[in-house]
């Protein structure tokens, strides 16, 4: 989509808006941050962030764009010179976060690739389909090459989809197939809920036992809340710039938060019933939704066709969640450098982006001595990037909010007269974005330093 282009009509923004904030983060990383975190209490704490931390976030990220027009790069670098301050540097964390989670997320997407070929090979020649049952996430991780092979298949996809244009091509696929996806994902949650383990599982999830928590469950119900709405990485400034001035944002922002938060308990209500009648023992790590499903459909008729298109469906949520974050990256380079064509700055991008896919994909090999406290370099970068960083790129949207827009151009955008409960909501929002979203960010960041010390 070229910069001066707006969205063709609020079905394209929930599309893509939803599109961005469904993906892998809902299905595969919310699983297992939950049974990190103990289950019930933190699934409770994580609804509250998400539906007062998160959804006012993303409002602001959304109003800051719309009101600039612009991507954050250049919103934070007008905030910088009008303040005389290095605001701008919260505009460069944010990118770099971007293209780092980008690349991260290209490998775990190329293990999505993985197992859909596996059920394709299985699907197709008849194999036993105990043979996808026995894919072993270990395996996988100490093949680099592989690992790095599908992920830039996946990335080359990502940069072929941006350089043709965000909304056109795009949006036609997942019309067609998001409805394909919920069914398939309603299926196999009956499928799974009428499993023997399902009454333990309700208690797990649903019965909040606030022991459970550990001083680090705050910082990381943020740092997820961040990640599966895509605040903090400029996705929804870049999302708010194709918007008119004239359109209220705050109902689109509630209902994205919504959707995105019924998807994540979806998720756990699907996976937690199978891991805990299978053999898995431990919920708490990222091959969770790879080792727990595959062995469940392995076992149940017609398994391998649900496997197929599950995964089919898990992958084009994830490249689909890609293409937000590539997108993003183009926009702020196209909008720094006008005179690269938008085309050649998505080839650039993708290419820097492979560059940095090699820290993850090498890490069961290469760098398999990068280790802290036992955990290797992808999940240390997965929680310093979203634990850490994120909330800090999130607290910088809140300053630069705060500093671009003043108490008219704020009322303005966000107050819809012909909506009676606007103008409360208003004072609601505005005290949540000074005072709630930033003692959050720190109190969760400080919590989980001193975790780390503990
Ligand atoms: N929200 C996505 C997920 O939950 O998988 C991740 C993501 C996509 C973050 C796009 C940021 C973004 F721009």
């Amino acid at each position: 989509m070229s910069k001066k282009s707006s969205w063709r009509s609020r079905l394209s923004f929930y599309l893509l808006a939803i599109g961005s904030a469904c993906g892998l983060g809902n299905l595969w990383r919310f699983p297992y941050i939950v049974g990190e975190n103990g289950g019930g209490a933190f699934i409770l704490m994580y609804v509250f962030i998400a539906l007062t931390v998160g959804l006012t976030l993303l409002i602001a990220e959304l109003m800051l764009g719309q009101y600039f027009g612009a991507s954050i790069l250049v919103v934070s670098k007008r905030v910088a010179s009008q303040q005389k301050k290095p605001y701008h540097l919260f505009g460069w964390l944010s990118l770099c976060i971007t293209a780092v989670t980008l690349a991260y997320y290209s490998v775990i997407s190329g293990w999505v690739l993985h197992y859909l070929v596996q059920f394709l090979m299985t699907a197709f020649h008849s194999l036993d389909s105990s043979g996808v049952a026995q894919i072993s996430m270990g395996s996988l991780y100490q093949n680099s090459w592989l690992q790095f092979l599908l992920a830039s298949v996946h990335l080359l996809i990502s940069v072929v989809i941006v350089v043709k244009g965000f909304s056109d091509g795009v949006e036609r696929w997942i019309t067609s197939l998001l409805p394909l996806f919920g069914l398939l994902v309603i299926i196999l949650l009956v499928k799974s809920l009428s499993l023997d383990s399902t009454p333990d599982v309700l208690r797990f999830l649903f019965y909040p036992d606030f022991s459970k928590l550990t001083w680090a469950s705050l910082g990381h119900a943020i740092g997820h809340v961040f990640f599966t709405l895509s605040l903090g990485f400029g996705t929804m400034v870049t999302f708010g710039s194709y918007f008119k001035t004239d359109e209220h944002l705050p109902g689109m922002g509630f209902r994205v938060a919504v959707v995105d938060t019924v998807i994540s308990l979806l998720a756990v209500l699907l996976i937690f019933p199978i891991a805990f009648s299978s053999s898995k023992e431990t919920l708490t790590d990222p091959s969770l939704l790879f080792e727990v499903l595959p062995q469940f459909l392995s076992k149940e008729k017609s398994g391998m066709f649900f496997g197929l298109v599950f995964f089919f469906c898990l992958w084009l949520a994830a490249l689909n969640a890609s293409i937000g974050l590539l997108e993003t990256i183009t926009a702020n380079l196209v909008e720094k450098r006008p005179d690269l064509k938008r085309s050649r700055s998505a080839w650039i991008s993708g290419f820097a982006i492979l560059f940095i896919t090699v820290f993850p994909a090498f890490s069961g090999t290469l760098f398999k001595n990068v280790k802290l406290k036992g955990h290797g370099l992808i999940e240390v970068l997965d929680s310093f990037l979203i634990n850490g960083f994120l909330p800090i790129a999130g607290l910088g949207m809140v300053i630069i909010s705060l500093l671009a827009l003043s108490e008219i151009d704020r009322k303005k955008l966000f107050i819809n007269e012909n909506s009676p409960t606007s103008h409360s909501m208003y004072s609601h929002w505005k005290f949540s974005l000074k005072w709630v979203v930033p003692s959050a960010i720190i109190l969760g960041i400080a919590l989980q330093v001193i975790s780390f010390f503990l």
